[in-house]
């Protein structure tokens, strides 16, 4: 269950997933695979959010900048890397947009003023950002290594998905929205439809979910 300390934080996550359930190929196909519909759709997602949050691995494969086009307030842009291993070179940090924000185990590899670092616990560091910088949502981007944190933790309240079925990736490495298949979670988590918005033009669909009931086997 999620601690009462966060409950005021809104925590969401949106994925495209291939028909065989993958988020990307075995090699890591970067994003682009999916529609245009689904690519604007993503960006109305960020623009709801206070601050939108990405693994290091989702950041490099997909050269991301996590901004909103045309956005007053920009959400702040938080990266998980637990080696903390940035070249600087990333197009992140040339790219003018939210505040940047770095969860990190490790002293990063690069050290810029306009960038926080953050260490502990991903539940310490979600609620610093409640806290301190003012998110009431936080919306993540993944990629799964990163949501299956959320998972473990039991803070994830929604998920959007995007069924883009006309695609199958194969491929016993190919990491899924809990990454790569068969570790197992202790318990299942159950999840409430919400959505549901068939795009036949794109053979895509559209879905929310909310967090729902309590942990079962
Ligand atoms: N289809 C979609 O909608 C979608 C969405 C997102 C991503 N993707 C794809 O998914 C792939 C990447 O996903 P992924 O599951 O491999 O990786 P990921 O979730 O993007 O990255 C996991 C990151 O979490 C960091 N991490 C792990 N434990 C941590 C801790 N305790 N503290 C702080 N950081 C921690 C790791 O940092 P270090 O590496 O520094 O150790 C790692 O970079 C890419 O191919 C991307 O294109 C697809």
């Amino acid at each position: 269950m999620k601690p009462a300390s966060l409950q005021p934080l809104t925590i969401s996550a949106n994925f495209a997933i291939s028909a065989d359930g993958k988020i990307s190929s075995s090699d890591c196909r970067p994003s682009g695979w999916t529609s245009r519909e689904d690519h604007q759709r993503l960006l109305d997602l960020r623009r709801g959010a206070d601050a939108i949050l990405v693994g290091r691995r989702t950041l490099l494969a997909d050269n991301m900048t996590l901004t909103v086009p045309g956005a007053v307030k920009h959400p702040l842009r938080c990266v998980a890397s637990a080696s903390g291993k940035f070249t600087g070179q990333e197009k992140l940090f040339h790219t003018a947009g939210g505040e940047i924000h770095l969860w990190s185990q490790e002293t990063p590899t690069i050290a810029r003023p306009d960038m926080i670092i953050h260490h502990g616990d991903v539940c310490e560091f979600l609620q610093t950002l409640h806290d301190h910088h003012g998110v009431k949502h936080l919306h993540c981007e993944g990629g799964g290594e990163l949501l299956r944190l959320l998972i473990e933790r039991d803070v994830l309240d929604e998920i959007h998905l995007t069924w883009a079925a006309h695609t199958i990736f194969g491929g016993a490495k190919a990491p899924t929205i809990t990454g790569i298949p068969g570790m197992v979670l202790d318990v299942s988590r159950h999840f409430k439809l919400t959505h549901f918005d068939p795009r036949p033009a794109n053979g895509e669909v559209f879905l929310s979910y909310r967090r729902a009931g309590n942990l079962t086997q």
